[in-house]
């Protein structure tokens, strides 16, 4: 395990294979396994464990986000990688480091409306992974699917020599999207927070018999999620703008944030809608 930038050098030996940065922030499950696979079939796998404390806000989870680090280094012994990087918080925000990235506009809604300066931890971070680890890719989990835009847009904008790939939302048998914070939720909870994706499924099956109104398709998804104890959004937008179209066409993402219990859930399908037919489609590197 990595701790430094000095040790970081390391990576160097990897050389001339390239670099596939997986970054998480611990407390892994299957979901983060299937980053790591994916990762292998483009080179050396570096994984990095960090719970980012400048993308959490003052009232949010940051002291008890679960750190597991023995049990995620044990997790990560069945699969090929090359080094983990797990950093302490003085080595990413050393005293006196002050220059932060700010996202664009595909920030605005979503998470970023709900959680001000979420994305501006979340990218100031990555691109300090990125140009650490000197990675030639980088995989996401597409669950997070504006983190994957906002940080595709940063990369284009600043013209990082990085390519990134999301996969599939890995979901357990009922549906439910793979998230370290399901570990909140009781059982009774857990049951409830299925919802999470027959909601998604109903949007697209409406969107698969014509519905093309994003007000319709909003409304319905938000009454099938009625039984959460709270409901932060449930949007249809535009992709990669994440913009607002009455018309459903293109291009979207149907995304949608409750609370279950103290659990944050957020969920999401990423298709493309062509006259009659509706796709699920990769949200980068289309
Ligand atoms: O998705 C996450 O786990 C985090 O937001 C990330 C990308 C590791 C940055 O801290």
């Amino acid at each position: 395990m990595l701790t430094s930038s000095e040790e970081l050098s390391f990576l160097d030996q990897l050389r001339p294979d390239p670099i596939v940065l997986v970054p998480t922030m611990g407390a892994l499950h299957s979901g983060h396994l299937e980053l790591v696979k994916e990762a292998e079939k483009y080179g050396k796998v570096v994984v990095s464990i960090f719970v980012n404390p400048t993308q959490f806000a003052p009232n949010e989870d940051f002291d008890s986000y679960p750190r597991t680090l023995e049990s995620d280094l044990d997790l990560l012994s069945g699969f090929d990688v090359a080094a983990v990087f797990s950093p302490p918080v003085s080595e990413m925000y050393a005293d006196g480091v002050v220059t932060t990235v700010q996202p664009g506009g595909r920030a605005d809604c979503l998470c970023g409306a709900d959680r001000p300066g979420h994305y501006s931890g979340v990218l100031t971070v990555v691109a300090k992974l990125f140009n650490m680890t000197k990675a030639d890719y980088a995989v996401f989990g597409r669950k997070d699917a504006q983190q994957c835009l906002v940080i595709d847009q940063m990369v284009s904008d600043l013209k990082m020599p990085i390519k990134l790939i999301d996969i599939p939302t890995v979901r357990e048998v009922g549906g439910l999207a793979m998230s370290s914070r399901n570990r909140y939720l009781d059982k009774e909870q857990h049951t409830r927070a299925q919802v999470v994706f027959s909601s998604l499924q109903k949007a697209k099956s409406m969107l698969e018999s014509g519905c093309r109104s994003a007000k319709e398709i909003e409304e319905a998804v938000v009454s099938e999620l009625a039984v959460c104890d709270s409901i932060e959004y449930a949007e249809v937008l535009s992709v990669p703008e994440l913009e607002k179209n009455e018309i459903i066409e293109g291009r979207c993402l149907l995304a949608v944030a409750v609370k279950v219990g103290s659990a944050r859930l957020i969920d999401n399908i990423s298709l493309l809608v062509e006259n009659d037919k509706v796709t699920e489609i990769p949200l980068l590197g289309v």
